[in-house]
């Protein structure tokens, strides 16, 4: 039996990395599963964004679990699509029970994060974007009257700060970081209105993760350039992988965490206390 039986989650961001480890999980669990990406590319980001070929893969690797998949071509910035997106989730799985706000971008390197189009797009996408996702979805969640858990990906980076020179105070670095931190002030409020409703709402602290976000040239800049101990976190992990953050997605998801709503929960490797 999984923890997530007869449930439905709907995940931004789903077409690769982190998205993509949490829709798998949830579905091995139990769940059938909406999985929404913009799958193209977005102007202030350097390194490659995903195509629709990847999210075909994560709807493969979720039907080889057993389970019905969803895929849907969107972006978090839309909010006529994200209300479509959620229609289509409902008339094609019935209901929706956990909600992964994980959709994001990372435009901190090179030329184009030093322009105010990339604060832009950063605070559009990591923070505008996620209030979408809970605002789309929280009403038929209410209306459905079974409770569920809503879980923000934000990042370390949302509680402490990164910037370690004035380059690092680009606009896409700074964008990156308030959305980051923005998102606690959105969580904090939907889990106080949503409690009486049983929907929990929680955020998500990962430090860095081996996705194609971090793991390839661009950001290599920054760790060369970074003071040494400057992503030192207490276990010494380089990274971690995104299958450790499902398995927090899926604790804070299930029943588990039954008691665990507004909170700020890390999955750092202790990178906060040092
Ligand atoms: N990788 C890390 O080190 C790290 C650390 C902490 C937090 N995060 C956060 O984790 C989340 C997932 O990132 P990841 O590491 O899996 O990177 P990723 O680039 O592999 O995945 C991000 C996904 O979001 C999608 N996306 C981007 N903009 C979108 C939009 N406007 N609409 C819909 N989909 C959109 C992308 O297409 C991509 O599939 C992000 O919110 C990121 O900021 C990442």
């Amino acid at each position: 039996m999984g923890k997530m039986d007869g449930k439905v989650a709907f995940v931004t961001g789903a077409a690769r990395g982190q998205g993509r480890a949490h829709a798998v999980a949830f579905a091995r669990e139990g769940a059938d599963v909406a999985v929404l990406d913009i799958c193209a590319p977005v102007e202030s980001v350097q390194y490659e964004m995903p195509t629709k070929h990847d999210l075909d893969e994560t709807v493969r690797l979720i039907e080889a679990e057993g389970r019905r998949a969803v895929p849907i071509v969107a972006d978090v910035r839309d909010w006529d699509a994200m209300q479509a997106a959620v229609a289509q989730t409902l008339e094609e799985l019935g209901r929706i029970d956990v909600v992964i706000a994980n959709a994001g971008i990372l435009p901190a390197t090179g030329e184009p994060s030093l322009k105010m189009k990339a604060w832009h797009e950063a605070v559009d996408i990591l923070l505008t974007g996620v209030f979408h996702t809970l605002k789309a979805t929280m009403t038929p969640m209410i209306e459905a009257g079974n409770g569920g858990s809503m879980i923000i990906t934000s990042s370390t980076s949302g509680l402490f700060a990164i910037a370690f020179d004035v380059e690092m105070l680009n606009p896409g670095e700074m964008g990156y970081a308030a959305a980051k931190t923005g998102v606690v002030g959105l969580m904090r409020n939907f889990a106080k209105a949503l409690g009486p409703h049983g929907i929990r709402v929680n955020t998500v602290h990962p430090m860095g993760v081996r996705t194609p976000m971090l793991s390839g040239d661009y950001f290599k800049e920054i760790m060369d350039r970074a003071p040494a101990g400057w992503c030192a976190n207490a276990l010494g992990y380089d990274l971690i992988e995104p299958e450790d953050v499902a398995n927090t997605m899926v604790w804070l998801a299930s029943d588990d965490s039954r008691a665990i709503t507004g909170s700020t929960i890390a999955c750092d490797g202790g990178q906060l206390v040092m």
